[in-house]
């Protein structure tokens, strides 16, 4: 039976004039070559899911020209913010794009808000109204197989300065998760690279960006030096009846 087909682009970094660079990196260049690489997969994807740090001073001109951009997609995307973003502004401007909750015919998708609480070093957490819409949805939602997508990660990556600002309360999180078997995958942004683990039983996904990677197991903030590895990126989803889950990484040339 035919898998529901998920992207996730995370962590475009777009800044507030579009000829500016990223650490370098041409992030609007970027981006549109992982757009472009979406709109040729084979089978297309059924749906997109953009996963925080969309611009990187949270103003209004990189909303809209990222909104531009998914308007013109043949297929439907859903935003939630990261530490960088403006949560605030992109209810205002998203419209359908906020939809938290997307229920397919085996498969739901829960969107969270992690960034309550900033700590100003990017750390993120979930709100308890948060963790409330996330118990209650799950209680919904009991017959379904589930995805959690949020933008913080839930569980350390190995990197001393990534783990500092990870999903502050986790365990509440995962607390939280244990009392749902139907979670069948977490998936996030906000660590630049990408990261699979196991937690309860549960698939973590954790995807490279679409601007810089950061190389993994550092003390400090390194870029990714491998030249493959530096590549702007995303992650396909292939979400089965039975609640598997199978994922790859693409990797852009640009
Ligand atoms: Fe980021």
């Amino acid at each position: 039976m035919r898998p529901l087909i998920v992207a996730q682009i995370t962590d475009c970094h777009l800044q507030n004039n579009p000829a500016d660079d990223y650490r370098g990196r041409d992030v609007e260049q970027h981006l549109n070559a992982v757009i472009e690489d979406l709109r040729c997969q084979t089978p297309a994807a059924d749906l997109v899911l953009w996963t925080g740090d969309l611009v990187h001073h949270g103003a209004a001109s990189g909303y809209n020209r990222l909104r531009d951009r998914l308007t013109a997609l043949p297929l439907q995307s859903y935003w939630l913010p990261g530490n960088h973003d403006a949560a605030d502004l992109m209810l205002a401007l998203g419209g359908p794009l906020n939809q938290r909750t997307i229920v397919d015919q085996h498969w739901v998708i829960l969107l969270l808000d992690s960034t309550s609480q900033p700590d100003g070093m990017g750390g993120g957490y979930l709100a308890s109204q948060e963790l409330n819409f996330l118990a209650q949805q799950l209680q919904t939602y009991r017959d379904y197989h589930c995805l959690i997508v949020l933008h913080h990660n839930p569980l350390p990556v190995g990197s001393a300065w990534q783990d500092r600002i990870m999903l502050g309360n986790a365990a509440a999180f995962w607390q939280l998760l244990a009392q749902y078997p139907q979670v069948k995958g977490v998936l996030n942004g906000h660590v630049h690279q990408a990261v699979e683990q196991q937690h309860q039983g549960i698939n973590v996904f954790m995807t490279p960006a679409t601007s810089v990677q950061f190389k993994a197991g550092c003390q400090q903030m390194t870029l990714e030096d491998a030249s493959a590895l530096a590549l702007p990126a995303y992650r396909v989803l292939q979400l089965y009846p039975d609640g598997q889950i199978r994922s790859v990484i693409k990797r852009v040339a640009c």
